[in-house]
């Protein structure tokens, strides 16, 4: 249990102790995110007071109308009843063929344009894929820090990774970091999120390119977790067919898979439909492995028709309808996605302050030489104080978020912040909380 060094706090200090002691969380620096949920909801409900929960990445907005319609239209039409094709209802397909021209500037064939549920089940399947390749790569590197549950289900399926957190290898010396790594010959992927959950770094085409050229020149492929889509707000990514698009690694190689999730740019998250593009050329690759374990030597024939049936037998049919109905409405130019989201940039802009003017600093602060985008996550830290200590002690002062420490990076002594579920009305008790936490521990 972690000392403070007021008792008089925010939130009551008996309360909150004793709802950690009764969690069973034995170190609040390890909790996963859904034991944090738990534990700030059980606070919330016997103090009565509401916490600035910044734990989890929870959409704070309403999802699009015209997704929602599609949904009510496509059940009422009785959808519901058949079972959904695996890989994707025909128009789903076509939209986020267009949506990737439009916003990546990347050209697809429809086939190579995948439903999932949410882009968790792209990573599983794709982690499922890609180590059946080859029997001596049989590795998955993160490129670090990443959502902890990409590793979570290697765990579930038995499988390796190797990671390192990417603070100190920015820009050129990505390079030799990289091929530190694969040239011992078992890594099988290379997968990022970018923008980064958890600390909103986003890679430059510079390191796009490095990563995209090892890729081609070690045989392996790249999962590119594009969770916040076109949310680097730094630039202005909305206008379909326009520069600029969406940076990605698919510019620099052939090998490579798109995880585009619709839960954060749509607000999509409670109907668990994501997209993953593949490239037309991994798509037809042909594998003797293949061949062997599954009957047919081609890979995006054994994704759909062994893997994603295996999985889910596709994805939920209305869903899908919903899904096609919002991209068609972005590709043909009527909803600009990027505005509803933009919100998220402007409060972390407004509570990065709120945290450095209090004695906070930020972890993840630049890429290579620009400083980094206010965006849907950010990190922090207090001084020399450890995370383990910090993200307990913020408990008492209505404050939540997660350990650094579970996400890969190698700063233990970080918070990631979420700044979804803040609300503007929330700044002032922001405020008045960090306040009184820099008074107690300044010194
Ligand atoms: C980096 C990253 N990848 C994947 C996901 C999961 O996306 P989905 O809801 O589409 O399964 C998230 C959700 O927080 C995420 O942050």
């Amino acid at each position: 249990m972690t000392l403070l060094k007021n008792q008089n706090t925010p939130i009551d200090y008996t309360i909150v102790k004793n709802k950690i002691a009764a969690s069973g969380i034995k170190n609040i620096g390890s909790a996963s995110i859904r034991e944090l949920v738990s534990l700030v909801n059980d606070i919330e409900k016997e103090s009565g007071k509401k916490f600035i929960r910044m734990e989890m990445g929870v959409p704070g907005l309403m999802p699009p109308e015209v997704g929602t319609q599609a949904e009510i239209n496509a059940l009422k039409m009785g959808v519901a009843s058949k079972y959904p094709m695996i890989d994707g209802v025909a128009h789903l397909k076509d939209e986020i063929a267009r949506f990737v021209k439009n916003f990546l500037n990347i050209a697809v064939n429809r086939r190579s344009c995948i439903p999932t549920v949410g882009s968790m089940q792209g990573g599983f399947a794709a982690f499922l894929m890609l180590n059946k390749l080859n029997p001596i790569k049989d590795t998955v590197l993160f490129i670090d820090p990443g959502f902890p549950v990409q590793k979570q289900q290697l765990d579930v399926l038995n499988q390796k990774y190797a990671t390192f957190d990417v603070y100190n290898y920015r820009g050129d010396a990505l390079k030799e970091k990289l091929e530190s790594y694969v040239s011992k010959g078992n890594i099988s992927s290379i997968i990022y999120s970018n923008p980064n959950n958890p600390s909103w770094i986003c890679f430059t085409d510079k390191e796009l390119k490095i990563i995209g050229e090892i890729a081609t020149k070690y045989g392996i492929v790249v999962i590119e977790d594009l969770a916040y889509f076109a949310m680097d707000f730094r630039k202005d990514y909305s206008k379909p067919g326009q520069a600029p698009y969406q940076p990605s690694v698919a510019h620099y190689t052939d090998n490579w898979i798109l995880l585009i999730s619709s839960s954060k740019v749509f607000s999509y998250a409670g109907q668990r439909v994501g997209m993953m593009v593949l490239s037309d050329a991994l798509f037809t690759k042909e594998y003797a492995t293949l061949n062997k374990s599954f009957g047919h030597p081609q890979f995006g024939h054994n994704l759909i028709y062994k893997v994603l049936y295996a999985l889910s037998s596709g994805v939920t049919h209305s869903a899908q309808y919903g899904l096609a109905a919002m991209l068609k409405a972005v590709n043909d130019g009527k909803f600009d996605f990027i505005s509803e989201v933009k919100i998220y940039g402007e409060r972390a802009g407004v509570m990065k302050k709120l945290f450095t003017g209090n004695g906070f600093s930020i972890v993840y602060d630049k890429d290579e030489d620009k400083p980094l985008a206010d965006g849907f996550y950010f990190t922090f830290s207090y001084k020399n104080m450890s995370g383990d200590d910090l993200l307990e002690r913020l408990l008492y002062y209505g404050i939540s978020g997660i350990s650094l420490g579970i996400t890969g990076s190698e700063h233990s002594e970080g918070i990631r912040a979420c700044v979804s579920q803040t609300k503007s009305t929330q700044f002032k008790d922001l405020e008045i909380r960090l306040k009184q936490f820099h008074k107690d521990y300044f010194n």
